[in-house]
């Protein structure tokens, strides 16, 4: 089987397509799965170039990726047996940008519900669950207006319907390009962040500003005009507001096994929807990181594995 692995820290044009032996089920804990889908997150290239070196040490050479969708095809003896060809979403901490893994932590590892397909349920790891980690954090109560920076991002397509679920007011700053699409999710005021915000923000009833641009910049733009306000940054640690009466926060976390098992109940219900930009094979994974780097954000790229597998149709226990 390949694996897609970074030794180096020279960025994305480093990385190798690696064979290995398929990983053996060894561990009465651990299910190995066929991986289908794993989502393309600038988690990946802030670690193959350094930069995330002091948030995340890690010895090199990696295998690459944080989330994967798959299918199990072998069952640990201290698992449940049901889990056999169930399809399911994890994380990896060790690397998920592989066409085999072996899963080894149970509460890392999710059962997709019959009707959600497996593409949209990758995009739950590393977007739908930092959006929700976002919205707890920031405690937004039903009624009170949100603004939200990165917002046609994978984490920001997910938290624009989050917020709006929650009965918040939501203000989306996004590329003029996806406009349309942040409305459709939900968006009650776009503003373009090519154009000058503080003439674009009609308003400066803002409780909660969310940045997941990571642009200081704009932050302060948008600060200069809002007065104080709560910021809560999952891209910028280091962000200094302008103004003392603003509360800045960055934060960094995960959510519950059951809040998983509720997102993914939301995208079988309909409630919330997954945006998926493009999808490409595992080996165009250069392709994939550079256009998640240069284009113009809507949703969550995903790498492909297993083409002709990808047509499954979910039937339990099959
Ligand atoms: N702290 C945590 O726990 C946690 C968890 C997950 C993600 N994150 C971070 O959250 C951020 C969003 O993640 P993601 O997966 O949603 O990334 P993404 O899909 O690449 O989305 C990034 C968003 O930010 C916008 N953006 C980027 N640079 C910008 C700039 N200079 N000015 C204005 N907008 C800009 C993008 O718009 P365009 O595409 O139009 O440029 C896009 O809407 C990333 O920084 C990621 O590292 C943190």
């Amino acid at each position: 089987m390949q694996a897609i692995v970074q030794d180096s820290y020279n960025g994305i044009d480093a990385l190798t397509l690696a064979t290995r032996p398929t990983p053996k089920l060894l561990n009465p804990l651990a299910v190995r799965v066929e991986t289908h889908y794993t989502p393309v997150m600038p988690y990946d290239v802030l670690t193959e170039t350094g930069q995330l070196k002091q948030r995340r040490p890690v010895k090199l050479p990696i295998v690459v990726g944080y989330g994967f969708g798959g299918i199990v095809r072998e069952v640990g003896q201290l698992r449940h047996p049901r889990l056999h060809n169930q399809p399911v979403i994890g994380i990896q901490l060790t690397g998920s940008h592989q066409e085999q893994l072996l899963s080894a932590l149970p509460p890392l590892l999710f059962p997709v519900p019959q009707s959600v397909s497996l593409a949209d349920a990758t995009t739950v790891i590393g977007g739908a669950d930092a959006a929700y980690f976002a919205l707890k954090k920031a405690q937004l109560t039903a009624g009170e207006t949100v603004l939200i920076t990165g917002a046609t991002g994978s984490v920001g397509t997910y938290l624009v319907q989050l917020a709006r679920l929650a009965g918040c007011h939501v203000i989306a700053v996004g590329h003029s390009s996806r406009h349309s699409l942040l409305t459709e999710l939900g968006a009650e005021q776009v503003l373009d962040y090519n154009r000058p915000l503080e003439e674009q923000l009609t308003t400066t009833t803002v409780d909660q500003l969310i940045d997941l641009a990571g642009n200081a910049s704009l932050l302060d733009h948008l600060s200069a005009r809002l007065g104080p306000v709560n910021i809560l940054s999952l891209a910028l640690p280091d962000y200094q507001p302008a103004f003392p009466e603003q509360a800045f926060t960055f934060a960094s976390g995960t959510i519950m096994p059951g809040d998983y098992r509720w997102l993914l109940d939301q995208l079988a219900t309909g409630a919330l929807t997954a945006v998926i930009q493009e999808q490409l094979p595992f080996t165009a994974v250069k392709t994939a990181q550079h256009h998640l780097m240069t284009e113009h954000s809507a949703g969550r790229i995903l790498l492909t594995y297993q083409q002709e597998a990808n047509n499954y149709v979910h039937e339990p226990n099959d």
